[in-house]
């Protein structure tokens, strides 16, 4: 069977930000199990125009040549005004094909752990037939974070990422075979 390329999606490119913290935390755990490919992706590395408002396509096209070599993904998605970012809003407008049948998992934070943004994003994923898995870390800017900018996960944390990780990529195998 072949390795499975699994992407960590950081979901927010303001200054600032703490997703990069995050994103690098998933990572470890999920390189320590040895099962598949993972690899960040930053959003903010494709300097994605706002969709359909600028006369290039090469931004676009190069998140969407990304996409295509991604067989899951985990998106590292933070609260903003009761929702997901508009910065990973319109990275998931500015792909279409290149996300369909495949799985996700979710990582989010915020004061309510981003629970609401998280809810959110399974709407959008359901209409990018994106099968997106139970098991939800659920991060507090309050309790994982110190002044809710240095990240310090509480421990219980590692066994909820391991057993999204399980889900996301028994999906993504699954999955895959469809676009075959
Ligand atoms: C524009 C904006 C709106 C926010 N709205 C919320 C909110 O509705 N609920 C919440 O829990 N946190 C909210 N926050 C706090 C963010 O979740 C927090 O700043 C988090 O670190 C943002 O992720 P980032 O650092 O990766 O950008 C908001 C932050 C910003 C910048």
């Amino acid at each position: 069977m072949t390795t499975l390329n699994i992407g960590i999606i950081l979901g927010s490119t303001r200054q600032g930000r703490v997703s990069p913290q995050v994103g690098e935390w998933v990572k470890g755990i999920a390189d320590a199990r040895g099962d598949a490919n993972y690899e960040i992706v930053d959003i903010a590395d494709f300097k994605l125009p706002m969709f359909g408002e600028s006369d290039s396509y090469a931004e676009a096209q190069a998140w969407a040549a990304k996409l295509a070599t991604l067989d899951g993904f985990v998106f590292i998605v933070q609260e903003y005004n009761h929702s997901l970012s508009g910065a990973l809003k319109n990275a998931l407008d500015s792909a279409r094909d290149e996300w369909n049948n495949k799985a996700a998992g979710i990582v989010s934070y915020g004061s309510a752990g981003g629970a609401r943004a998280a809810e959110h994003l399974r709407g959008i994923l359901g209409e990018l037939s994106v099968a997106d898995v139970r098991v939800h870390p659920l991060l507090s800017l309050f309790t994982d974070f110190e002044n809710g900018s240095v990240f310090k996960p509480a421990d219980l944390h590692a066994a909820n990422v391991n057993a999204m990780l399980d889900q996301v990529l028994a999906w993504s195998g699954a999955l895959k075979t469809l676009r075959q």
